[in-house]
């Protein structure tokens, strides 16, 4: 990967070498070019900057405030999720196959559930990570393991679960549920990294995972992955397509 890894601060140094060799980032100790995507560690956290991103902010995930504390707050009122996992009296394994931004996620683990939330890019793995020691309130992620792979390699793995969740990116022309400015960074982030996916071809390898149920959010509009799906739940702009 060729990217800079900025810290200007001493003092973050040596945690600046480790996440540098850590993402094959080259360690830059002065001050960014704005003309270039970059990696940012300041103490503020870890962040990522892309110039063509219309977003001027860097993007730097914050479990403490905006909408990931609303959605923890408010987890209770997810209506289409909760109505997507079903009634269920003990906690639910769910394995996150796109752990992204980790906002469904956190949905799941304020709701009681365990979680292994798995994540293909290894800069976004970072910035959760990076999110997630900065959070004030750590208590929500004792549930959570957050993993850096990539679902369809994680498979061998899986044991005694119950729910696999899976929300690949949406056509690029589409709307998100995720604010546009956030949705375009992992985007940005993806492209970097150049990883790119087969989410029909990821979903029929997440379809063969021993589980009870195989949740898939989808654009509103958008074919599903199978005709063999159970049942649908609709939202105004997403669609939870549910496979048992
Ligand atoms: C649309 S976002 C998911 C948003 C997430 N549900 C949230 O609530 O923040 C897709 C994310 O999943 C990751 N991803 C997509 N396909 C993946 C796969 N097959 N394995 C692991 N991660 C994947 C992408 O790198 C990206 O970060």
């Amino acid at each position: 990967m060729i990217l800079d890894l900025v810290c200007v601060s001493p003092e973050q140094h040596t945690l600046a070498k480790e996440l540098a060799d850590s993402l094959s980032a080259s360690l830059n100790t002065s001050q960014a070019s704005s003309k270039k995507p970059y990696l940012d560690l300041s103490e503020d956290g870890l962040a990522f900057f892309h110039p063509a991103a219309r977003s001027r902010k860097k993007l730097l995930i914050d479990f403490n405030s905006g909408a990931s504390r609303w959605r923890i707050e408010r987890a209770s009122h997810e209506k289409l999720i909760k109505k997507a996992l079903g009634r269920s009296d003990a906690p639910l394994n769910i394995l996150d196959c796109t752990a992204g931004l980790l906002q469904d996620t956190l949905v799941f683990l304020s709701l009681g559930h365990r979680v292994t939330a798995l994540e293909q890019s290894r800069i976004m793995f970072h910035l959760l990570e990076d999110a997630i020691h900065r959070s004030e309130d750590s208590s929500i992620f004792k549930n959570l393991d957050l993993i850096n792979e990539e679902a369809c390699s994680y498979t061998r793995e899986v044991k005694n679960i119950d729910v696999v969740y899976f929300d690949p990116m949406y056509p690029k022309t589409k709307k998100s549920a995720l604010s546009s400015g956030q949705l375009e960074y992992v985007e940005k982030v993806l492209e970097v990294e150049s990883v790119s996916n087969n989410a029909a071809k990821e979903f029929e390898v997440l379809q063969s995972i021993p589980k009870k149920k195989l949740i898939v959010k989808r654009p509103i509009k958008a074919e599903p992955f199978s005709q063999e799906l159970n049942y649908q739940v609709f939202g105004k702009t997403t669609r939870f397509d549910v496979y048992l």
